[in-house]
This record gives structure tokens, C-alpha cells and sequence, in this order.
């Protein structure tokens, strides 16, 4: 047995945020952003929440997949800033579209969420315990950031992406790779909620996202030519067998490093940072959902992805379309 994406959707809150719009409020410029990163602009939930993006966006998947809410026995959403701290925003969703034939469930590996979500349902759909997934990326990255730190806030953005993937002969998941580092966790963290118990001193300070930036971006830059490279040859291919990289879009300047490292064409790294920034787990299932509605995606095509962040984590897998 096998597994294989069958349909994606996404959705994007409606209300755009350009970096002119941020230089507004804050000290900062579209030139820097845009240099620095290739964000140009980013959606931010006004009304939506991540459980009814992310609802929109399983509806999208399933109507691309052509598979009913009934026929989903696996729901998993990769997110850091669920609604809830319970239910699940996965247990939200089942309710929301009617997958009640559904086990659901969260998991919380930041930028690598959806590729964790992905290996999961892998697992599962490869034993024969469920047949088809729904597997979601999806976040409200604007009520945790310190929108007094110009240096992350300006970074991230809001939204939800989807696949179907369904247990069959023929694998279209050839390979994957997943690591953690938690000694390295502090350089991209938030912290939940500070006890309030009445009988102890307290803190009542309201977390934020703290990022070291230049870590980051040292991590990004090692573990996930690494990790490409290492999933890439598990799966009997070479680099230049590979169409197309989706990557998680945290900077073009990440991006264009990768592709220098594993000597690959830029051309072959699609992206999406420009208009919606970084969203978390949410980024990979969107860019992978764009590229699909766009046509890019052609049976037999061989799409290596990778997702890295908070945690630290880290995942890619190599499919064929
Ligand atoms: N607008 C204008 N100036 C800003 C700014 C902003 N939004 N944010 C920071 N600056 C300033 C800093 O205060 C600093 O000023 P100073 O030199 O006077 O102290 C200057 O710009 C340079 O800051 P620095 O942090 O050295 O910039 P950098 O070249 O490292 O770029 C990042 C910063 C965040 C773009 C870069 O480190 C990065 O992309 N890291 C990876 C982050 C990431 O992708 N995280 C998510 C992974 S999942």
C-alpha cells in the first residue's frame, strides 16, 4: 500500500496587509522587507479564525479530490495557534464539514506541522488502519506576535491549506525524512499561557513569538539541503530528477540558498512568500495548492517538499504526482 495525494485546497483570510500598510504603523519600509525576505504582502484574519479556514480549505481539498466528508476516517491539522487549547482545531473542523466517520486530532511541529501531519497519515494509511486522510497546515500567526517587534512581526501572515490523501496500490509518497532539535528551541519560541494560580506569585505577562532570526536562518539553510538531499536519494532519484520543490516560504533568501546548495535552478522552487508571507505549518499545503489549481502539477512528476521551524523540527518528503 501506498499514499497518495488525491486533491488540496487553501484558503486565505480576505483582508490583505501590504508592507507599505505595515510601514504605517511601525518603523519599517517595503524596501526592507522586501529585500530582506521577499514578503510583499501578507492576509491577516479580521472575522476568520484557523478552524474556519481551515474548514474552507478541507471543503476545497475534498470537492478537489472528489471525496465526501463521510469518506475521511483520518483528520489531522498541523497548527501552533488553534483556537482552543481543546477541543482540537481537528475536532472543530470534523464538526464544521461533517466528517463524522472521522478520528481527528492536532499536532503541533510549527513550520514542519503539515509534513509531520503528512508522515502521520502515511503510517497510518501504510498499515492499513485508515484509508483516507485529511491532512491540514493552518494558522493565526497575527494574535502571537509582538506587533511591537518589527523584526518577526512583519515576517508572518495568516491562513489554511489542505490535501486528501488516500491509501492505494501505487505509492505516490516515495520517501521521507523527519528530524527534531529541541536544544536548539529557544531561537524560535512562544510560550502559552503563565500560571494563574491565586496561591503563587504570577506572571501576567501576555507571550509573543521571540525568533533569533540569524539562527534561524543558519538552521534553515544546513538541515534542509540535508534533509532533501538525504529523502531525495531514499527515494532512488537524483536532484535533477526532481520537477519541482515546495518548500516552506519563510524567506527567498532561504529558498535561493537551498537551491544554490543542491545546485537546482531557482525556477524549480515556486513561491508564495511574496503574497502571504510566512504561514507557519499552513505554508507548504498552500503553495502546494496554488501550483495544483495553476496546472503545474502533471501525473508522473516527481515534487520533493520540506518543511522547517519552531521546535526545532524539520521534514521532507519526495511524492509522485
Ligand atoms: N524594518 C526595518 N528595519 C528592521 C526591521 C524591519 N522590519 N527589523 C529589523 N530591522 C533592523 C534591525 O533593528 C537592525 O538594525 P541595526 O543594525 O540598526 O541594529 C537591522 O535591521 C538588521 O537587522 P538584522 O536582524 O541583522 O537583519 P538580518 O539581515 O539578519 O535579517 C531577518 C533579519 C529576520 C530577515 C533574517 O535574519 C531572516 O530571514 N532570518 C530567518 C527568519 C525566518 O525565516 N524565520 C522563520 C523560519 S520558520
Amino acid at each position: 500500500m501506498g499514499t497518495r495525494i488525491i486533491g488540496t485546497g487553501s484558503c486565505l483570510p480576505a483582508t490583505i496587509v501590504t508592507n507599505d500598510d505595515l510601514a504605517k504603523i511601525m518603523d519599517t519600509s517595503d524596501e526592507w522587507i522586501s529585500t530582506r525576505t521577499g514578503i510583499r504582502e501578507r492576509h491577516l484574519v479580521k472575522e476568520e479564525t484557523t478552524t474556519s479556514m481551515s474548514a474552507e480549505a478541507a471543503r476545497r481539498a475534498m470537492e478537489n479530490a472528489g471525496v465526501t466528508a463521510e469518506e475521511i476516517d483520518l483528520l489531522i491539522v498541523g497548527t501552533l495557534s488553534a483556537d482552543c487549547v481543546t477541543p482540537a482545531c481537528a475536532c472543530e473542523v470534523q464538526a464544521q464539514i461533517g466528517a463524522v466517520n472521522a478520528v481527528a486530532f492536532d499536532i503541533n511541529a510549527a513550520c514542519a506541522g503539515f509534513m509531520f501531519a503528512l508522515n502521520i497519515a502515511n503510517a497510518y494509511l501504510q498499515t492499513g488502519i485508515y484509508k483516507t486522510g485529511l491532512i491540514l497546515g493552518a494558522e493565526t500567526l497575527s494574535k502571537i506576535m509582538d506587533w511591537n517587534d518589527r523584526s518577526t512581526c512583519v515576517l508572518f501572515g495568516d491562513g489554511a491549506g489542505a490535501a486528501v490523501v488516500r491509501a492505494e496500490e501505487q505509492a505516490g509518497l516515495l520517501a521521507f525524512d523527519q528530524g527534531s532539535d529541541g536544544v536548539k528551541g529557544k531561537v524560535l519560541a512562544c510560550r502559552n499561557r503563565s500560571n494563574n494560580n491565586p496561591l503563587m506569585e504570577t506572571s501576567k505577562e501576555l507571550e509573543y513569538v521571540h525568533m533569533d532570526g540569524q539562527e534561524v536562518y543558519k538552521f534553515a539553510v544546513t538541515a534542509v539541503p540535508h534533509s532533501l538531499q538525504k529523502t531525495i536519494q531514499a527515494a532512488g532519484l537524483t536532484v535533477e530528477d526532481i520537477d519541482y520543490f515546495a518548500l516552506h516560504q519563510a524567506n527567498i533568501r532561504i529558498l535561493q540558498s537551498v537551491a544554490k546548495r543542491l545546485k537546482v535552478s531557482e525556477d524549480k522552487f515556486p513561491i508564495s512568500l511574496d503574497h502571504c508571507g510566512n504561514i507557519s505549518a499552513a505554508s507548504v499545503p498552500i503553495l502546494l495548492d496554488e501550483m495544483n489549481r495553476k496546472g503545474m502539477l502533471k501525473a508522473g512528476m516527481k515534487i520533493a517538499m520540506s518543511g522547517f521551524g519552531g521546535g526545532l523540527t524539520w521534514a521532507s518528503a519526495v511524492v509522485e504526482w
